[in-house]
């Protein structure tokens, strides 16, 4: 059982950094990793579709041939451990992911329910499809990405390890780079990465610059 670090984790949150470099020495441990990659695969998907999977990638031999697709970002080979959160297409999701979701998901005592969320995502899906250019599917499973990888970033920095989410990589090129390497099967994309490690010594003192954040006010509008 790991030592419990106390902190909410709105305060897991506000101490956390995005780190631009890391340390190349340091090495995340498996009972680490394993947490990790347990929040994000209990994370909350709409619809409860199992539309998404993670590649972790270890090899630094392999994240080097990896570097222009992500604008040579040296954090992806100097992180101890990379994440990919990797998802199906949109059209997949209604031809196949749902009915996945349908054979892990059912049994007796939820049969009902789940009945009912898959008649509701094929007429949310329906009603969405309408809106044109206001709704595109593989942008909604690409969002789910979101989701997984903020768990996941939560949970390191409760371990005290540092991460980075990356958005900057050509999304197009990487999928295909993947799939050719049979890494991806051909009706998934490449959501966002997460690298997870320690940031180099020499770079700590950006982990104690204040945030920069919106105020409270400019933040939250209430409405009673
Ligand atoms: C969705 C997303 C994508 C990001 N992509 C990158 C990236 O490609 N490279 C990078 O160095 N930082 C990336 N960041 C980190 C942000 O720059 C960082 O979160 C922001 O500047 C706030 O700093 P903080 O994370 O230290 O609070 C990304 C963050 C998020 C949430």
């Amino acid at each position: 059982m790991k030592s419990k670090d106390s902190r909410l984790v709105a305060d897991l949150l506000k101490d956390r950094h995005s780190v631009r470099k890391f340390d190349p020495t340091f090495n995340l441990d498996e009972d680490d990793l394993e947490l990790i990659i347990k929040a994000a695969r209990f994370s909350p998907s709409s619809f409860g579709i199992l539309n998404s999977r993670i590649i972790v990638i270890k090899n630094k031999t392999f994240r080097q041939s990896l570097l222009p697709y992500f604008y040579y970002q040296t954090a992806l080979v100097d992180c101890s451990v990379y994440l990919l959160f990797v998802v199906d297409h949109g059209d997949y999701i209604l031809s196949e992911s749902i009915f996945k979701a349908r054979k892990y998901i059912l049994d007796p005592e939820t049969l009902t329910k789940h009945e009912i969320d898959l008649s509701n995502i094929i007429s949310s899906w329906d009603e969405r499809l309408t809106w044109g250019e206001g709704f595109n599917p593989t942008q909604w499973s690409i969002a789910q990405t979101y989701i997984n990888m903020t768990a996941s970033m939560i949970q390191a920095e409760q371990l005290h390890i540092d991460t980075t989410p990356h958005e900057g990589f050509n999304q197009v090129q990487l999928t295909k780079f993947l799939q050719e390497r049979g890494y991806l099967h051909p009706h998934e994309v490449v959501g966002i990465g997460l690298a997870l490690g320690k940031v180099n010594p020499e770079q700590t003192h950006a982990n104690n610059q204040e945030k920069i954040r919106k105020s409270l006010a400019d933040y939250v509008l209430v409405i009673d």
